[in-house]
């Protein structure tokens, strides 16, 4: 494949002609990178088995993974998903454009890869001007997981998209950093009541709110399982570097690895400090934090460090997300 391009959005904004030149790549089989409010996703054509296929083998992702389906609308879903629950109506209505995903009984019509060969498949409405730009010009189901090379973070920007992926795709459309951070919630409705599957940018408390209790599973595995055996981690959405969650704040961690003649970075929210030590700070509010976070992680990534060291985040559903997010990066 020929270099891939780099359309850069001026101010950030829907290009009608870069959009249609994007949306005419995707018809034709293409993969192009494009933000969204969470983070930025590679796109093929649901429909397009062989631009799906290749959409896995450009990300090195298992065959059993199952992509999410981007759509215009919740009107939309039905192109893909058999049935629309009253409860997913309640959600989309609140909800959508935004980073909640439904996993609904998928069409029989729709390819199994999309699906990872499964029953169901993962549908999403994205509020980002320039998704729903896309989605519209294109007129297309779009399956679209994160834009990096599986198991790694998450790219928020053009530049991390083409640090894992540059050469793999067709195009990424370069709309700025993504304003979110941190991938959308799974919510499966196939099941009596709703189960979470992966914590994100909406809380279990905003879906509760509409629909009553959920189960959240994912929380459970998150917080109080016990670990598995380290070849079955479920080690994701992680840097190079080898990352440690400190207990408390981390400094004292830090400050012992410099010590012993190590080489820490620090991903922090407090306001410790270790002199000659690469630290990255963010926000202390869960929004602010999950906006910075892989932005922070890339950057860390690229020092030639040892070791991540990451200030614990407080408990409480507002964290969960990010907790998640950094259990799964640290090993
Ligand atoms: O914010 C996001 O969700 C981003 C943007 C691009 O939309 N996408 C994203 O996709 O994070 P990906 O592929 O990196 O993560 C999708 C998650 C995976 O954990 C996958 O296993 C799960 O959703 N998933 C997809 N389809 C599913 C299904 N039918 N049943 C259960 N889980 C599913
Ligand atoms: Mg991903």
């Amino acid at each position: 494949m020929p270099a891939t391009l780099h359309l850069r959005l001026p101010a950030g904004a829907p290009d009608p002609s870069l959009i249609a030149q994007v949306a005419d790549i995707l018809r034709r089989g293409g993969l192009v990178a494009f933000p969204t409010e969470t983070v930025y996703g590679l796109a093929a054509n649901a429909l397009d088995e062989n631009a799906v296929r290749r959409l896995f083998e450009a990300k090195g992702r298992p065959a059993n993974n199952p992509l999410i389906v981007h759509l215009p609308s919740a009107a939309a879903v039905t192109r893909v998903a058999s049935h629309w629950p009253p409860l997913a109506d309640r959600l989309a209505s609140e909800l959508w454009p935004g980073p909640l995903t439904l996993v609904l009984p998928r069409r029989p019509e729709l390819p199994a890869v999309v699906t990872g060969g499964g029953p169901s498949v993962a549908v999403r409405v994205p509020a980002h001007p320039v998704a729903r730009a896309l989605l519209e010009a294109a007129d297309l189901p779009l399956a679209a997981p994160s834009a990096n090379r599986s198991g790694r973070l998450s790219p928020t920007s053009a530049e991390h998209v083409l640090e894992d992926l540059d050469g793999r795709i067709d195009a990424v459309l370069d709309g700025g950093a993504t304003p979110g951070g941190i991938e959308s919630t799974v919510l499966d409705v196939t099941t009596s009541p709703p189960r979470l599957l992966r914590p994100g940018l909406v809380s279990p408390g905003e879906i509760e709110a509409l629909i009553g209790p959920i189960l959240r599973a994912g929380e459970v595995n998150v917080e109080d399982q016990p670990l598995p055996s380290p070849g079955l981690l479920d080690r994701h959405y992680a840097p190079r570097t080898p990352l440690v969650v400190a207990p408390d704040d981390g400094g004292a961690v830090v400050r012992s690895l410099l010590a012993a003649g190590g080489r820490p970075g620090w991903l922090t929210h407090s306001t410790d400090e270790v002199p000659d030590v690469a630290t990255e700070r963010l926000p202390g509010d869960p929004a602010g934090y999950a906006a910075g976070m892989y932005a922070a992680l890339h950057r860390l990534d690229r020092l030639g460090l040892d070791r991540i060291v990451v200030t614990a985040v407080p408990d409480g559903e507002g964290w969960l997300a990010i907790r998640d997010r950094l259990r799964r990066a640290a090993f």
